[in-house]
């Protein structure tokens, strides 16, 4: 039963207004919804709205009772009138719905989340993204336990009941998209300060948080100041209402939501303190403040046409996120972390059954989209426009995006059209990035010719069939590389547009050096054969810091994989010069150099290879730590000492903290090294360097990290968001006894599998990174996911349904993981109440549909 995007049509009815009243109560709310409905063009089709899980009390046309024919999943009725009021009473359970999507509680609080198909759990609508209304609200509930009554834009009226109830009214002014729509009821902390557009509006901020919780809302509130100010400087874009609210929640299943004048945050996106939270963490938090906040003009103020165009408004937004973080932070390792997230998932993904082009054709979920190729490739294709168009043409081209289709629901052609349009470019061949799934092959040959002096580099693109589509035609690439010649390096951008293209570099008196993808300039694979004495010159005096970082990996890869090949590991000469080079500029560069010091993840090495032995790999990259932890310990004790700063989110300290933690990460490689990991874990006063001591001690498997872990439980048994920390360490801490550890810890009190963030916690830890655990050969590990997913598939499908990922990945495994995983794929199917998300990937996996 899947959707197509060739099948799109415009709605039959249109309902420009919508007046909601909720009476919530936990197991008995109930909903009256009134709207107007307008027939579209000339036909006399029925009226078929959309609604799950709903319990129908009451209809009228216009009022009149009348009897539509009702499903598990929508309401037609048969003939209605050209125009009309439709009022309809339900009843829905909130506190029954675990799946977190329509309206559910997390914790005392009621909340919604929408998108993208949550509102028909709410009431029956037609529930997609090119039906616009004027939303009115009226929210009535017990006063002591719900003092807050919160929806989308302004609050117009409010009042007592006799019997200790209360409510409010709220009138949001801009047409939106029902998976917008939000309501919260709840006692909270309120945290609260103003902003003063660039055209003099004065716009009241507001973050809830849990009661006690106040003291660790500053970060974020600090964060969506310099989002708003951040928008205006860079693409002219104003806030548009008088009041931007914020509240976290613990139970929610992805990071946060744009919801219009109501953001709805998980509260690990939102809540931060030095003790408690880590520079990670305050990344985080800015970047995913920075998201919801954008969306509003690239998301709500103009929307998707419907949800084969999510990329339109994620990978639009993910990218002026990237654009905003690296103006807050170090852009180059900015960049870096984002290159990992392409490398270890989305080249995963592009590899695996679920391979889809960031605009998918062909749907069953909806929520099984909300995918890195969606996203973050997403990103990576408005990136290249970027590349191509320059700063200044790509900012013409967002103007004329935002004033042709303010207040409409539309497509990724008409975002491309746009910038085609204000830069008078043509984007036809761009576009198949949105239609062509999987990761281009880029091959560089190079070439010198000793009497002319000129140097060439032949490209060629190739892009491997992938499970959705068997053939694929070639892209319009950005290449940007340099060139390293005696004189100096010299950058440039060519524009591959064919299979294969030449392109002369210059006169050259010796054979340059060449550095190809400078900054990631495109989501591809680098064939390129180049000797080590070449990795390491780029390593060490190219100007592009990603293309050095790049280097180095390759060389630390390459090393890798020829030791898992041939079951030895040893320290090369050059490897020793490449962490002798790095560890020389590593108290200037401190950041770039903590990310060249850290092995390439076992994830972005499987990726580079068709199979990969999971044991000879993991060994391989075991004993290098071990060796490089023996060279070079008196370095690692040199830049692993510790400053007496007190803990600040800046720049200067982050970076310190980070190769700090690197450093320990190889010292507790070796035994004699306990006293100094255990004074770096007792003198911590924040979040960073403690977690940095538990990480090096759990990866190295050192003695003393179950000691550690059981002080660090004591100490923070009551806070959940520490403890998912703690959680995550169990799940991922690779050793003989972990699944039975793991058993023991979902009964933990703190533990609970309603809870997504305790879930991804402790299970998404072992199945995603608990990398000799999960593949372990007796199937032990996928079986263990196996029967969790089944129970959780019947809690909250969307989180399972993220959580099988790692097992859908097995096309570069040896026969006999493949074979277990196999098995417990067809366990899944044989449940007869799989959840239309698991259905999707399981079958997809099984090469059933
Ligand atoms: N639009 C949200 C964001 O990217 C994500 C919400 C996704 N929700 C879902 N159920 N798939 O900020
Ligand atoms: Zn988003």
């Amino acid at each position: 039963k899947a959707m197509r995007l060739a099948d799109y049509q415009q709605p039959d009815f249109l309902i420009p207004e919508l007046s909601l009243e909720f009476e919530l109560d936990d197991h008995q709310t109930q909903v009256i919804a009134t709207s107007k409905i307008v027939r579209q063009g000339d036909h006399d089709r029925p009226l078929v709205l959309h609604g799950e899980k709903l319990e129908l009390t009451e209809v009228q046309i216009n009022g009149q009772a009348v009897q539509p024919q009702g499903s598990d999943t929508d309401l037609t009725f048969a003939s209605v009138p050209d125009e009309f009021t439709l009022r309809i009473v339900t009843r829905i359970d909130p506190a029954n719905n675990t799946s977190l999507e329509g309206l559910y509680k997390s914790g005392q609080a009621f909340c919604t989340q929408c998108e993208a198909e949550g509102f028909r759990k709410i009431t029956y609508f037609l529930d997609r993204p090119d039906v616009m209304a004027r939303y009115q609200v009226k929210i009535t509930a017990d006063k002591a336990r719900y003092p807050y009554l919160l929806s989308n834009g302004n609050k117009v009226d409010a009042g007592e009941l006799p019997d200790g109830r209360h409510w409010v009214r709220w009138d949001d002014p801009f047409f939106k998209p029902s998976y917008l729509f939000a309501l919260v009821a709840g006692d909270f902390d309120l945290l609260e300060d103003e902003f003063i557009t660039q055209s003099g509006r004065k716009v009241a901020l507001q973050i809830f948080v849990d009661k006690g919780n106040l003291h660790r809302a500053g970060h974020a509130m600090r964060s969506l100041k310099k989002a708003m100010a951040w928008d205006e400087q860079k693409y002219g874009l104003e806030y548009d209402l008088d009041i931007y609210m914020i509240v976290a929640v613990d139970f929610f299943n992805m990071g946060a939501m744009e919801n219009k004048g109501l953001n709805l945050f998980n509260s690990k996106f939102v809540l931060a303190d030095a003790a408690a939270a880590t520079d990670e963490d305050y990344f985080n938090i800015e970047s995913v403040i920075a998201h919801e906040y954008f969306h509003n003009w690239t998301g709500n103020r103009v929307t998707c046409r419907d949800w084969f165009q999510l990329s339109l408004k994620e990978g639009l937004t993910v990218f002026r996120d990237q654009q905003f973080s690296a103006d807050m932070a170090d852009p180059a390792i900015v960049r870096i972390k984002q290159v990992k997230v392409m490398r270890e998932h989305q080249f995963a993904e592009d590899a695996g059954p679920m391979s889809h082009p960031i605009r998918p054709a062909e749907v069953m979920e909806m929520n099984n989209f909300y995918s890195v190729t969606v996203y973050d490739k997403g990103a990576e294709v408005i990136r290249m426009l970027h590349t191509l168009l320059g700063e200044q043409g790509f900012r013409r081209g967002m103007d004329l995006y935002i004033s042709r289709h303010d207040g409409q629901a539309v497509t990724c052609d008409d975002f491309v059209q746009a910038m085609q349009d204000a830069n008078n470019v043509n984007l036809e061949l761009f576009k198949r990035w949105y239609s062509q799934s999987g990761t281009p092959v880029l091959s560089v040959k190079e070439q010198y010719d000793q009497q002319s002096g000129q140097f060439t580099v032949a490209l060629h693109q190739h892009t491997p069939p992938t499970a959705d589509q068997p053939h694929k035609q070639a892209l319009h690439l950005p290449i940007a590389l340099e060139v390293l010649g005696t004189h100096g390096s010299k950058s440039q951008v060519l524009s591959l547009t064919k299979e294969s293209q030449t392109f002369p570099l210059g006169q050259f008196e010796t054979k340059p050096q060449l550095a190809v993808l400078a900054g990631f300039s495109a989501p591809v694979k680098l064939d390129f054969k180049q000797d080590e004495q070449g990795l390491l010159n780029t390593v060490l005096y190219a100007q592009d810091p990603f293309l050095r970082w790049d280097a180095s990996q390759q060389l630390i890869s390459e090393a890798l994989h020829r030791a898992a090949e041939q079951g030895q590991t040893v320290l090369s000469d050059n490897l020793q010069g490449l962490f002798e080079g790095v560890l020389e500029f590593a108290p200037e560069q401190r950041a770039l150099a903590a990310e060249m010091l850290e092995l390439p993840s076992f994830e972005t090495l499987a990726q580079q290879r068709q199979r990969i032995d999971v044991d000879a790999l993991l060994n391989a990259r075991n004993a290098l730590k071990r060796l490089l932890a023996d060279r070079f310990h008196p370095q690692w004790q040199a830049l692993s000492a510790s400053s007496s700063q007190s803990y600040i989110y800046e720049a200067d300290q982050v970076q310190k903290r980070r190769l700090r933690a690197v450093c320990l990460g190889y010292l507790a490689h070796r035994q004699d090294q306990s006293t100094l990991l255990q004074s770096a874990y007792t003198t911590s006063d924040n979040m960073t360097d403690t977690l940095a001591v538990l990480k090096a001690c759990q990866q190295a498997d050192h003695p003393l990290f179950s000691g550690l872990m059981q002080d660090f439980e004591s100490r923070w048994q009551a806070d959940s968001l520490v403890m998912d920390k703690w959680f995550a360490l169990h799940g991922s801490h690779q050793h003989k006894d972990s699944l039975a550890k793991l058993q023991l810890l979902t009964s933990h009190a703190m533990y609970s599998i309603n809870n997504p963030n305790k879930v991804r916690a402790l299970i998404g830890s072992f199945a995603f990174y608990n990398t000799a655990g999960f593949h372990a050969l007796d199937g032990g590990g996928y079986r263990f996911v196996t029967d969790y997913l089944l129970k959780l598939d019947a809690v909250n499908p969307q989180v399972a349904s993220r959580l099988i990922t790692p097992m859908l990945g097995f096309a570069h495994l040896d026969d006999r993981r493949q074979d277990l995983l196999t098995q417990q794929l067809a366990r899944l199917l044989d449940n007869k109440s799989l959840s239309r998300d698991l259905f999707e990937k399981v079958s997809k996996a099984l090469k059933l549909s």
